[in-house]
């Protein structure tokens, strides 16, 4: 076991509310996650990344943390998260936990004794508190709005404001109070010390922030595209100062853990955030918002391969995640290789009506997409079901949305629970083997064709293309990448170490294949054509007769 076993790890997100629920109460839990390590291991991963299972409203997802050092009664025990970290290591599986520094929850202590603190208290330092504006300090204190939609400003019991960049109920914290760093290493060792393996860091370009008054307008902050470190609110260079101490305590450990960045900054920015006195990783989500087209997508890579490559970094590739449409879906839209998200936002609004979907040309693109990054060099995230080819659920009646992003907007977007629905094990039963109770989420019919247990069944199903990919994945050995010579348009080729050549056929006719041998590929080959929408692997020189 190397100690940059991150590098090149393939890891795959569980989202552990909606995996897989050992009772009855219709949310996935602790030992749903260790009810499912032979799973895990038959995909053939190297580590799992836990969103987070902390004590939570669920007024985002988890994303709004009571106690940063506790497991959500609902999903379980500290004693279930050692048994499954025991039960995941034994199979070869990294942990990383997912850690939420820019806010907590508005039922953490803080903010409750920060409530019911005065004015310039130290409880309220711990948070943004602001007097607000007008005459009787009604109005909040700036325009900003918050990610979500509304302003980034609510009012306390008391008249202050306090800042909240995602929903209310998610208080930004103030990363000047030393008490607040200081308690982000007590939790940054509280897991370590329980053999976690890493740390994903929400919002990690959030921290810091220019709070000194007048505050800017919303109208003259700078495009996050264009921050040169001073923005007020995102991607400060001072942010850095906090990671630095951060990567000291990992290094304390034996292995060293490891953290990899959400940071939505500049791709030109990304790499701060990685080296020796840094993180690890910086998530990139640039493939994530590709079109499904070939000039597209190698502008991406090269970016991300230079990148990663001056900065002596590891590229990371994502197509999935729990924030976005699933990639299955979004390449199965009219649109997809032009706007897909703006079309996959439009689809989601219409209930999943408009534009049509095309189910089968979207699984083709998806499977093609997944094995072009799968063969680049360095990690991939891969999205729990998206190994399944689940499509987003795009007709969620509005009453059971539960993504803040839905009301915040006024229904303008219709937020994220589509990719959130639990994951279907069987093809029938009780909501699809996932618990003996009613899912937190209603599941559609149609995924009793995705179900774990169909696809098992059928060696041509996606999750038999990912377990086979995954496995011969694990074999490519080397950092090396180059492109090769390549005149049609539609067309990607690139070589890997040891002749190990990827070419995927983003077009709509079929493109001849060079001398070579198959290794694997998306969808049939005949005839040495390779189809659209597919990707092949191959070994290059004389096909063998
Ligand atoms: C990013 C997370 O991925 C998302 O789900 C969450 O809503 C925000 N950060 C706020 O924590």
């Amino acid at each position: 076991m190397t100690s940059d076993w991150w590098a090149d790890a393939a890891v795959y997100q569980i989202y552990p509310r909606s995996f897989a629920d050992s009772g009855d109460d219709g949310l996935g839990d602790l030992r749903g996650v260790t009810s499912r390590v032979p799973y895990l291991s038959s995909l053939g991963i190297d580590a799992v990344w836990l969103s987070p299972f902390y004590p939570s409203a669920l007024a985002d997802g988890g994303y709004d943390v009571d106690d940063y050092r506790d497991v959500d009664p609902r999903l379980g025990t500290l004693d279930d998260f050692d048994e499954m970290v025991a039960a995941l290591h034994s199979a070869g599986i990294r942990v990383i936990v997912d850690l939420v520094p820019n806010h907590t929850s508005d039922r953490h202590a803080w903010f409750t004794e920060a409530l019911a603190a005065p004015k310039d208290s130290p409880a309220r330092d711990r948070y943004v508190f602001r007097d607000g504006t007008g005459p009787d300090g009604a109005g909040p204190p700036s325009d900003w709005q918050s990610i979500f939609g509304g302003s980034a400003w609510a009012q306390a019991p008391d008249g202050q404001w306090y800042l909240h960049m995602f929903a209310p109920e998610q208080p930004d914290l103030n990363w000047d109070n030393p008490e607040v760093r200081a308690d982000f290493l007590t939790t940054l060792r509280f897991w370590a010390d329980r053999g976690v393996d890493g740390f994903r860091i929400d919002v990690a370009h959030g921290l810091t922030k220019d709070l000194t008054e007048p505050f800017t307008p919303t109208a003259e902050l700078p495009d996050l595209a264009d921050a040169d470190g001073t923005h007020p609110l995102w991607d400060r260079d001072e942010v850095h100062d906090i990671y630095a101490e951060w990567r000291r305590v990992f290094d304390e450990y034996d292995p060293p853990r490891m953290a990899v960045a959400e940071a939505c900054v500049a791709p030109s920015r990304r790499h701060r955030y990685v080296g020796v006195d840094g993180l690890h990783q910086a998530f990139n989500f640039d493939l994530l918002e590709a079109a499904w087209d070939a000039e597209e997508f190698r502008a991406r890579i090269d970016r991300q391969v230079a990148d990663t490559e001056s900065a002596g970094a590891s590229a990371t590739w994502v197509l999935s995640n729990h924030d976005v449409v699933r990639h299955a879906t979004r390449y199965g839209l009219p649109g997809a290789e032009d706007n897909p998200r703006e079309t996959a936002a439009a689809w989601l609004l219409s209930d999943g009506t408009e534009p049509p979907l095309d189910r089968d040309l979207g699984l083709r693109r998806a499977r093609a997409a997944t094995l072009l990054t799968l063969a680049l060099p360095g990690s991939v995230y891969l999205y729990q079901g998206e190994e399944l080819g689940l499509h987003e659920v795009g007709d969620l009646p509005t009453e059971l949305i539960h993504d803040p992003e839905f009301r915040r907007s006024g229904g303008t977007r219709k937020g994220r629970d589509g990719c959130r629905v639990p994951i279907p094990w069987t093809s029938n039963g009780p909501s699809f083997g996932f618990s003996r109770g009613t899912p937190h989420l209603p599941q559609p019919e149609w995924f009793a064709d995705y179900s774990v247990a169909a696809e098992e069944a059928d060696p041509h199903s996606t999750l038999e293309i990912y377990r086979r990919a995954l496995a011969l994945r694990s074999k490519l050995r080397g950092r090396g990448f180059a492109w090769h010579d390549e005149t049609r348009p539609q067309v990607l080729h690139f070589v890997r170490p040891e002749g190990w050549d990827c070419i995927t056929n983003f077009g709509s006719q079929p493109v001849p294949l060079p001398e070579g041998t198959i290794l694997f590929a998306s969808a049939p080959i005949d005839a040495h054509l390779l189809p659209p929408n597919t990707t092949v692997w191959f070994l290059s020189g004389e096909t063998p007769t």
